[in-house]
């Protein structure tokens, strides 16, 4: 598969590409600016410019050729309004740009309680309410989508070992794993048009997707 990934040069992103090109995907290291090329390079990855602040236009000619677009980005800055111009705002113009750009499927990586995101301080308040939002475009579009909701992310080795349901308690999860989940998404329909919370937990990754109902 053709795959885009956005924010392919945060912790997240870099281990999500990683394993696409892996696992034999022709992959698009989608970063801001020409600038941080050299924060993909090396990854086996094509770079491609992809500003979630940009217009619909020019991700729909980033997005061009794609099967799958992942969404990792976040806000480079921990203030609400970035936030709202990122996590929200960008999002909804990506999904939007997949949508135009006949992408077939768009995989969005959220955070867990975003379902629920009457609380926190006012930064994770801001996170949430914006996650909700364009993971409820999303829902709500005409692509096939996946909503992983992750809990806390730590920079931790892999465990290989998580927990996915609908709804979780509150808990904590590697970036590493979290890559693994999204990466093998792409190949489990029980994934398709779904949204799900994800931390560690006592199963290997194909397991836990396989046990969705
Ligand atoms: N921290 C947590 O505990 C937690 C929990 C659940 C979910 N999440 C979410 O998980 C995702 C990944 O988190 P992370 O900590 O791995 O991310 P990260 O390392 O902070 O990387 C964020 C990525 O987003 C990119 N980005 C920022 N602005 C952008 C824009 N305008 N257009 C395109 N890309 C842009 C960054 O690019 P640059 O490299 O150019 O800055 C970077 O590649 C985020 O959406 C975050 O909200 C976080």
């Amino acid at each position: 598969m053709v795959v885009t990934v956005l924010g392919a040069s945060g912790r997240t992103g870099r281990q999500v590409v990683r394993l696409l090109v892996r696992q034999g995907h022709s992959v698009r290291a989608g970063v801001r600016n020409g600038r941080r090329g050299d924060a993909v390079a090396g990854l086996g990855a094509t770079p491609v410019i992809a500003d979630l602040t940009a217009t619909q236009d020019e991700l729909v000619d980033a997005f061009a050729g794609s099967d799958v677009v992942i969404n990792t980005a976040g806000a480079a800055d921990p203030d609400p309004a970035a936030v709202a111009l990122i996590d929200r705002d960008g999002a909804i113009t990506g999904i939007r740009a997949a949508e135009r750009a006949a992408v077939r499927r768009f995989v969005q990586l959220s955070a867990q309680f975003a379902d629920a995101p009457d609380q926190g301080d006012r930064l994770v308040r801001s996170i949430l309410y914006a996650k909700q939002i364009s993971d409820s475009v999303l829902r709500r579009s005409s692509l096939m989508w996946t909503v992983v909701r992750a809990a806390t992310l730590t920079d931790e080795p892999a465990t290989g070992r998580v927990s996915i349901a609908s709804h979780l308690d509150a808990g904590r999860v590697p970036r590493l794993d979290v890559a693994a989940v999204i990466a093998a998404c792409l190949t489990e329909p029980r994934t398709e048009n779904r949204g799900f919370d994800i931390h560690t937990g006592p199963l290997p990754v194909a397991a836990a997707l396989a046990a969705l109902d």
